[in-house]
């Protein structure tokens, strides 16, 4: 079963109407969207369509210019500690000057976890994101892959209840990326938290969510929804190979080449 349906009926986050124009242009339309506690949803769409302004909508970072964000029921006014985002550029996202360990030690300050608990909090979170023995190393000693591990370790120190992830594998090479999708979807079961994943990857979008909503571009709004019934945990090899992955695939291909026309 789906840990989207646990719950079911419970919405983390949700979009009511959101309208969101700069200056004259207006980038996104009529947003309306639930995500569910401990939901993975994945939103995909032309470059340009406007995800990533929706995710920052949904994080507090930019307020909507019309409608509004809830998030467990009260409106979302700025960002929250419960809140994580994990970039794609991990490189700007690590301080360069503070190890593995050092830059993780730095988001639990900020939640105030007590110097005492900070080191056995460091190595857990390590390994957890499988860096266990590279507490010592600089970023700039590490590959994309071990330093977008890093990132999220960070935003894992915050517990949050949600984490956005604006297309956070899209600079990873492809084996790379399909161990950080199965770590990701590892980490989101045991921690429960909820997820709103950006990608441009068709097929991973389908491959970690519980649904996957396409948006249509100029302006930005929801052009289809597809909820993904696919057993979990996925496995790279027969979840791919599943028929219904090939017919949603076929369906999302079908949804983006009409979306750019
Ligand atoms: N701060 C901003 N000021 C003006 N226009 C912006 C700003 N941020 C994004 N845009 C425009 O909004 C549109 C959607 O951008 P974005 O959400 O980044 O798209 P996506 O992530 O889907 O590629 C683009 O046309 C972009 O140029
Ligand atoms: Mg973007």
């Amino acid at each position: 079963m789906n840990k989207g349906s646990c719950r079911a009926g419970e919405a983390l986050i949700r979009f009511s109407k959101v309208d969101l124009s700069f200056s004259d242009r207006k980038i996104l339309e009529a947003i309306d969207l639930e995500i569910m506690r401990g939901e993975i949803v994945c939103l995909v769409g032309p470059s340009g369509c406007g995800k990533t302004t929706a995710l920052r909508i949904a994080t507090g970072l930019l307020a909507p210019t019309g409608g509004g964000v809830a998030f467990d029921g009260a409106p979302i006014l700025g960002p929250r500690r419960d809140v994580a985002i994990v970039f794609q550029d991990y490189g700007k996202a690590l301080l360069p000057w503070r190890t593995a360990a050092g830059n993780v030690s730095l988001a639990l300050e900020a939640v105030g976890t007590p110097r005492a608990e900070r080191a056995a909090r460091i190595d857990a979170l390590l390994a957890k994101v499988g860096l266990p023995h590279h507490a010592d190393k600089y970023p700039s000693q590490m590959s994309g892959g071990m330093q977008q591990r890093l990132q999220i370790a960070r935003c894992l120190a915050q517990e949050p209840a949600a984490l956005m992830m604006d297309e956070p594998f899209g600079a990873l090479d492809a084996m790379t990326r399909q161990e950080l999708q199965d770590e990701m979807l590892q980490i989101v079961r045991t921690t429960g938290a909820t997820v709103l994943f950006v990608t441009h990857d068709l097929e991973e979008a389908i491959y970690v969510g519980d649904r996957v909503i396409g948006l249509l571009p100029h302006p930005g709004r929801i052009g289809i929804e597809l909820k993904i019934d696919l057993p979990r945990p996925r496995d790279q090899i027969a979840t791919r190979e599943d028929p219904e992955f090939l017919r949603l695939r076929r369906e999302l291909y079908e949804f983006i080449k009409s979306a750019e026309r």
